[in-house]
């Protein structure tokens, strides 16, 4: 299977909300974390640490690995983060 969004491959998603990753907008329900909305809209590398890739694991919090940017925020976990209608996320790549 191809790297589409899986927008694309699911039901439509709803938007109450819509935020920039790297400028690009990206649309979310409310109360969905940055990090699910970014996989959905086709978000698979959030930084490169350690000359690797990196991209949510445990989605609880622990790991650190889906940390980005969030409004100028650095190591700002998506996976415990509530989506915000405007806020502007930078992933690390
Ligand atoms: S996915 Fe592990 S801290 Fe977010």
């Amino acid at each position: 299977m191809k790297n589409e969004p899986l927008a694309e491959r699911t039901a439509p998603r709803r938007c109450d909300v819509a935020f920039t990753v790297d400028g690009r907008r990206v649309i979310a329900a409310a109360g969905e974390t940055v990090a699910g909305a970014m996989l959905a809209a086709g978000e698979r590398t959030f930084a490169r640490r350690y000359g690797e890739r990196r991209a949510p694991l445990c989605n609880m919090g622990t790991c650190f690995e889906c940390a980005v940017t969030v409004d100028d925020a650095p190591l700002t976990r998506t996976c415990l983060t509530t989506v915000r209608e405007g806020m502007d996320v930078r992933t690390d790549v």
